[in-house]
């Protein structure tokens, strides 16, 4: 079974658990990859608990001799409950919103970027996951275009700009070419009405994108910036939403399993 195909019955069982819900629409799932999470919605615990998780992770990055464009922040353990209270409320939302059916975090990134040549991350791509895999940054500081604001591509339509996965399940499961950096394609893709888009705003300021939508940090041109990076993936029931057994971060790679069922 293709991630699609899990993904779909993920919906059918969530449809049934949830009959009092309307289920997001299959095809905007895909044609509108790139959505900002309305935390003006979300209890105030949510902004409490990116507060605090900021705190830690600062304080962390200010003792650390730590040198390259990107520190690594090593024990998401270390602020569970601040991760668990943060995604009570994504998860749900794009439960609702977005997938239409149960999700859990298998993967929590924490990282400061600093001052750096535009290279890796800095460079267009796409991550090359299965298309059903999402990721939510938020922002532990202000973010302002100097500060390495998250870029994406966006369509004529306004909405966000995919390019398709080259690994969709067991039977398909190749690396992109070219890294999957795609500054070319951009290039050309600008001639006919896309748009880049870039993502500021203050302390907490969340927003979710699909991993294959067309995307690349900033580089530092002045100060840091400390984000969270939570990835959800279809279930087709419903579990914690944090385990150890599962979420990880940067002591594992960052390509999913083939097979969509293994958690
Ligand atoms: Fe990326």
């Amino acid at each position: 079974m293709n991630y699609k195909e899990y993904f779909i019955l993920c919906r059918e069982k969530w449809r049934q658990d949830n009959s009092g819900l309307i289920s997001p629409k299959l095809e905007d799932f895909y044609n509108d990859p790139t959505r900002p999470v309305p935390i003006n919605t979300f209890a105030a615990d949510y902004q409490l608990a990116v507060d605090s998780a900021a705190q830690r992770v600062f304080d962390y990055f200010s003792n650390s001799k730590e040198q390259g464009i990107m520190l690594q922040y090593p024990d998401i353990w270390s602020i569970r409950e601040q991760l668990e209270t943060m995604s009570s409320f994504i998860v749900p939302h794009l439960e609702k919103t977005m997938y239409g059916c149960y999700l859990y975090v298998d993967k929590i990134y924490i990282y400061r970027t600093t001052k750096c040549e535009r290279d890796s991350s800095y460079i267009w791509h796409y991550d090359n996951n299965p298309n059903e895999i999402v990721k939510n940054i938020i922002y532990l500081n202000n973010v302002s275009a100097k500060n390495s604001p998250f870029e994406y591509l966006t369509k004529p339509d306004g909405k966000g700009y995919m390019f398709n996965a080259h690994r969709i399940g067991p039977d398909k499961w190749n690396q992109a070419p070219n890294g999957s950096r795609v500054n070319k394609e951009v290039k050309s893709l600008q001639a006919t009405g896309h748009k880049p888009k870039t993502i500021i705003g203050p302390k907490g300021t969340t927003f979710t994108f699909n991993n294959n939508a067309c995307h690349r940090a900033n580089p530092i041109i002045e100060g840091y910036r400390d984000v969270i990076n939570i990835r959800v993936k279809p279930t087709i029931n419903k579990i914690e939403l944090l385990d150890p057994r599962y979420t990880s971060s940067f002591e594992k790679q960052g390509v999913v399993d083939s097979n969509p069922e293994k958690i």
